[in-house]
């Protein structure tokens, strides 16, 4: 078996995520390789989502009743959890969503209905870049339309990092928001935070994160990115789909208005006005995704015994092996960055001119489980004039075995197509 030095004790952990003992199409080990779309879940989180239906299932902040209070203690514990988890100064700063999607859009809403200092309006630029999900791209195009603000991107170099030779004419004085992801969910790239962060601070605009494919990758500091949001979902970091956080600054969150008016975010209401509740009950109207809450609660202490650093040296290692045996398939040309250094563990790749959908098909039939099309970042396609990619994503159970099974797999494709 290849041993590399950093990998993580796999085989322990595999023994956490039943899934991966599946067998599919006559008897084949599923090799999951799809963890950029969404990861697999531990026993840990599956046995919290149950113990929580099966014990202390109830309406969060509403009742007087042993569920009622047991199960707010374990939504807000989940809150807790996740400030400490991304070194949030304060719990009241972590906003629960459905997904990152919505966390991006309940930011481009807050602006878009703010009043000065932070209000989006004709007079002002939005700056986002070529290599967003299109998460990360409507929800401004949206905003834009409704305001007249002008919307500005950052382009994309050749090897698949951002082009920032221009930053000073792409942010200047009039932009009010700078919105970019921290690791491309299509290439891998790690982008450099630091300098778009010091350009958006020299002419006062708010920076928002994507960190989507941050969060389950390395450690996330949210004091140290110092940006004003900072979004993620928790399906991707081994916890329940259908919840998604945003971190935003207390400040910016005292001013910013709600998106979402409901049950749960006010104050006081009559019949001609309303007042609202303080953050973070302020953006989250309704009945919370509470299971899921407390699933991610789960998911994140089960991330943090192992060790966030020790994931990511794990996942540089996979990937420094992955490029290494990826570059010795005939005909594969890797979409992104080529060596192992400010990327994540996702590689985007052509072979030759095979199509990714019959590339993902021959693989899937080898029980390999990748994804192909455009990932939902289409403009990152466009810009290299493909239509789709083969995506191989790794995570923390990943293993060199399943990287050498990638190649094989792709040396049949090779072989069946000619
Ligand atoms: N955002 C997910 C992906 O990149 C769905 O696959």
């Amino acid at each position: 078996m290849t041993q590399l030095p950093g990998l993580l004790d796999t085989e322990a952990i595999r023994k956490d995520f039943p899934i991966l003992d599946r067998t599919i199409h006559d008897g084949k080990k599923i090799v999951y390789l799809d963890n950029a779309a969404t990861s697999q879940k531990p026993r840990q989180v599956l046995d919290a989502l149950n113990a929580y239906y099966e014990q202390s299932n109830a309406n969060v902040h509403r009742g007087v009743h042993v569920l009622a209070e047991e199960a707010t203690a374990l939504y807000e514990g989940a809150r807790d959890k996740v400030a400490a988890f991304i070194n949030a100064p304060s719990r009241d700063e972590v906003i629960f969503t459905k997904n990152a999607s919505e966390s991006l859009n309940l930011v481009a809403n807050m602006l878009g209905w703010a009043d000065e200092p932070y209000r989006v309006d004709a007079e002002t630029e939005i700056v986002i870049t070529e290599m967003e999900h299109h998460s990360n791209i409507v929800p401004w195009q949206l905003l834009s339309q409704r305001t007249g603000a002008k919307l500005k991107w950052f382009g994309i170099t050749d090897d698949g990092r951002l082009d920032l030779s221009d930053i000073d004419e792409i942010i200047t004085e009039k932009t009010k928001i700078v919105s970019f992801t921290l690791v491309s969910n299509i290439m891998g790239t790690v982008n450099p935070v630091e300098t778009i962060i010091r350009r958006a601070q020299e002419v006062g605009a708010l920076v928002c994160i994507d960190a989507s494919q941050a969060a389950p990758h390395m450690p996330l500091d949210v004091q140290a990115l110092q940006a004003d949001f900072v979004a993620f979902t928790g399906h991707k970091m081994v916890g329940p789909t259908g919840i998604g956080v945003l971190w935003g600054r207390q400040e910016l969150l005292e001013d910013l208005p709600p998106f979402l008016g409901g049950g749960e975010m006010i104050e006081t209401v009559s019949m001609s006005s309303s007042t609202y509740a303080p953050a973070p009950h302020k953006f989250e109207a309704g009945t919370p995704p509470i299971a899921q809450a407390v699933g991610l609660g789960a998911a994140v202490d089960y991330l943090s015994a192992i060790g966030m650093d020790k994931i990511a040296a794990h996942e540089h290692a996979i990937t420094e092996y992955a490029i290494k045996r990826l570059s010795e398939v005939e005909g594969l040309r890797i979409i992104g960055p080529t060596t192992s250094e400010d990327r994540g563990a996702t590689i985007s790749f052509t072979l030759g001119d095979i199509h990714p959908h019959d590339v993902g098909q021959v693989l899937d039939e080898l029980g390999i489980a990748v994804r192909v099309g455009h990932h939902c970042a289409r403009p990152v396609c466009l810009r290299y004039g493909i239509p789709a990619t083969t995506r191989a994503s790794f995570y923390l159970y990943s293993t060199p075995a399943e990287v050498d099974a990638l190649v094989d797999g792709l040396e049949h494709v090779r072989n069946f197509f000619g």
